[in-house]
């Protein structure tokens, strides 16, 4: 019998039942005692709404953009590593559904199909994800690749100075698979004694001197906007305007680095304040229904982006699973706009939402 698939935390079911353990519990883990982890999808839960009634809801627009490049909603798709653990198509099947879906894909740094594969394999806009080994030439030479290869801005992950303790990846030790973006260039091959080698390798490649005066660096190796992804503080929101990248992405990693960071969202309309509309913000962390990208669009999010989700609807379905993911992510996100009386993205507003914070005044 086959049973019809609703909603995000159905598909992460299916995952937990297709994937061995070892690969379900990498993707669905979080840093130490994972209080970050689940307070990413409860503080979506302690938002409620202010429904607007007696609008004319009989045509909504969810279209929207990001850097001038337009989608369908503001739903996009996160950089996440290692997508043929989840499935054998790996990155190229999460491209196809995103690119299927008109919504723009963030393409991990240790992707394990490479930058020429998945721009080759379908249309679509495309960003990519960097991290910044001890090896700067590596990092330029990748940057460099994604240029050539049409992706449209560079999105650097910050909150990643050393790899998280991320305790299921120790007990399991967890195996990383090949990448092989870093084929001629870099060894990705690490053997770990004990635990698990993601943490041996990161510890051997990441550069832990990363800073503030890098951008210039980064500005220096490419044309394209630039992204900042981890910034968690209206004081780094600021840092971020005044050296001039094209955006912020409020992230905790989906709280896999420093546990007891905030929730994303909780943390959202101080960045959003903070920038004061002179880049945009995107938001990630926690997103399992369109309520939530709802509210995250009406505390100042000009997009968001969803991991999980996506990896667990490409372990249980492929490239199907993934688009599913997205279209029921849609729907739910039309219908929250309906029944808030919102015609189009533009209509969400601060008005709409009531936070924890304001219900106890
Ligand atoms: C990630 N994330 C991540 N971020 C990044 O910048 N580069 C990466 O390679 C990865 N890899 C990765 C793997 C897995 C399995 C997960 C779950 C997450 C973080 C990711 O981009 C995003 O910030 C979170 O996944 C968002 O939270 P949700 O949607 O998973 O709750």
């Amino acid at each position: 019998m086959v049973v019809e698939v609703v909603n995000v935390g159905e598909y992460q079911q299916l995952a937990k039942q297709i994937l061995p353990k070892m690969y379900y519990d990498y993707f669905t883990g979080g840093a130490e005692d994972e209080h970050s982890l689940r307070e990413n999808v409860e503080a979506f839960r302690r938002i409620t709404f202010r429904p607007r009634v007696l609008i004319d809801v009989s045509r909504i627009n969810l279209s929207t953009n990001i850097l001038g490049y337009s989608m369908s909603s503001p739903i996009m798709v996160a950089p996440t590593a290692f997508h043929s653990l989840a499935h054998s198509e790996g990155e190229v099947a999460t491209a196809k559904a995103a690119a299927a879906s008109n919504t723009i894909m963030v393409l991990s740094y240790r992707s394990t199909r490479t930058i020429e594969e998945v721009a080759s394999s379908c249309n679509g806009v495309r960003f990519f994800q960097l991290y910044t080994y001890k090896r700067r030439d590596v990092s330029a030479t990748l940057v460099q690749r994604a240029e050539r290869n049409g992706y449209k801005a560079i999105v650097l992950t910050l909150d990643s100075p050393k790899l998280g303790r991320r305790e299921a990846d120790i007990k399991n030790k967890m195996v990383a698979p090949q990448l092989k973006n870093f084929d001629g260039l870099l060894s990705t091959e690490v053997v770990s004694e004990n635990g698990s080698n993601l943490e041996a390798f990161a510890s051997r490649a990441l550069d832990s001197s990363l800073n503030w005066n890098d951008i210039e660096w980064l500005k220096s190796i490419t044309n394209l906007p630039i992204l900042l992804k981890g910034v968690l503080t209206a004081e780094d929101a600021i840092k971020a305007v005044e050296v001039g990248v094209a955006g912020v992405i409020v992230s905790n990693h989906g709280a896999r680095q420093l546990d007891f960071v905030p929730a994303t969202i909780s943390v959202l309309e101080e960045i959003v304040q903070a920038v004061g509309g002179r880049i945009p913000v995107l938001l990630d962390g926690g997103i399992r229904r369109g309520t939530d990208v709802f509210k995250a669009i009406a505390l100042g999010a000009q997009a968001v982006l969803i991991g999980r989700p996506v990896i667990y609807g490409l372990a249980a379905d492929g490239q199907h699973g993934v688009t599913r993911v997205l279209e029921m992510l849609r729907d739910e996100f039309e219908l929250t706009m309906a029944l808030c009386g919102c015609c189009s993205v533009k209509d969400i507003t601060r008005n709409h939402v009531r936070t924890e914070r304001e219900r106890l005044r």
